[in-house]
């Protein structure tokens, strides 16, 4: 009872009032790999709903573009150059946008990389700073941005997972792993903001399918069409605004991924093989560029 009428009372908030505190543009919203795909779409469409929106990036060519794409609109961005698995360097930056832009109300855990190898083909330190992109800099971003939430007793952390976190998949022993993680740690904090009362701290966890951004370039999935950046953005900020918990897209994966936990695994495997075909998409998957990842 309880569950559905918290549903039906987001749902009516989110048609009834339509405003929200990061688009009055007062507290900076936070995304992290702000510069690529998915994140510069992010970063966009918050910049036009008027939101002060914050990007770090590992990449600087990539932070200057998504600048200049939103400042050609007559939109303010501040980017930072920050590497998310450098545990000093989240606090140090955190501390910077705290002091001149203000504590964060929104922060999106978006960072993520891939190796896309098979386990032996991986080098050891690749699977390393997976690890370190994909979960542990969730870690460090949110110790440095949840205390002021708590004290404003307001804020919302997204956590940018994949279906790979909901079923394992070839070459993705790195990167399923990784999003499994997140939704662990998305579930576990959750579970803890509620059992100590903290309802006003929100959490959303978005699961996509294959998106069309170059992270899994060279693959061709069997079944479905990669989704687009700009749709899985614009979904994200929905999620924000109705404050949902768990999003996959395409939404109805959140219904079918869990059959494999009441079918036969090998059914299952024959299931993924023969139909979905899913091992055979990854096969013409790009690996990761060593110099670039060096
Ligand atoms: N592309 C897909 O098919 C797909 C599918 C499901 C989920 N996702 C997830 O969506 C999110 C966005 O992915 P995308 O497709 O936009 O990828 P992308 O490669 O286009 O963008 C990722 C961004 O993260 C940044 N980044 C990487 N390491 C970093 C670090 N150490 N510090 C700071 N920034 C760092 C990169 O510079 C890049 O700008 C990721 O978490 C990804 O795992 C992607």
């Amino acid at each position: 009872m309880g569950v559905l009428w918290d549903t039906v009372n987001s749902s009516v908030r989110y048609q009834s009032q339509c405003q929200f505190s990061y688009q009055c543009g007062v507290v900076p919203l936070l995304v992290t790999g702000g510069a690529g795909g998915v994140g510069q779409e992010l970063v966009l469409r918050l910049a036009r709903e008027g939101a002060k929106v914050v990007v770090w990036d590992l990449n600087e060519k990539a932070l200057e573009k998504v600048k200049t794409r939103v400042e050609k609109e007559d939109y303010k961005v501040w980017t930072f150059p920050v590497d998310v698995t450098e545990r000093g360097e989240v606090y140090k930056y955190a501390g910077i946008v705290k002091a001149d832009i203000g504590p964060v109300d929104v922060l999106i855990n978006n960072a993520g990389i891939v190796c896309g190898q098979t386990l032996l083909e991986i080098p050891d330190y690749m699977i390393e700073k997976t690890y370190g992109v994909n979960v542990l800099s969730h870690y460090w971003t949110t110790k440095a941005f949840l205390p002021d939430m708590l004290k404003k007793n307001n804020g919302h952390i997204v956590t940018v997972g994949s279906l790979t976190g909901l079923l394992g998949t070839y070459r993705c022993t790195d990167y399923s792993a990784t999003k499994y993680a997140t939704v662990g740690f998305h579930e576990s904090l959750l579970v803890e903001l509620k059992t100590h009362g903290q309802d006003n701290i929100k959490m959303t966890l978005v699961c996509p399918y294959f998106i069309n951004t170059g992270m899994f370039d060279g693959c061709k999935p069997k079944t479905l069409d990669m989704l687009e950046p700009s749709a899985v953005a614009k979904r994200i900020i929905t999620g924000i605004k109705r404050e949902e918990v768990f999003i996959t897209m395409p939404a109805f994966m959140k219904y079918v991924l869990p059959l494999k936990n009441y079918i036969p695994a090998k059914l299952s495997w024959a299931l993924m093989y023969r139909v979905v075909q899913g091992p055979q998409a990854m096969m013409g998957m790009r690996s990761f560029n060593e110099v670039e990842a060096a």
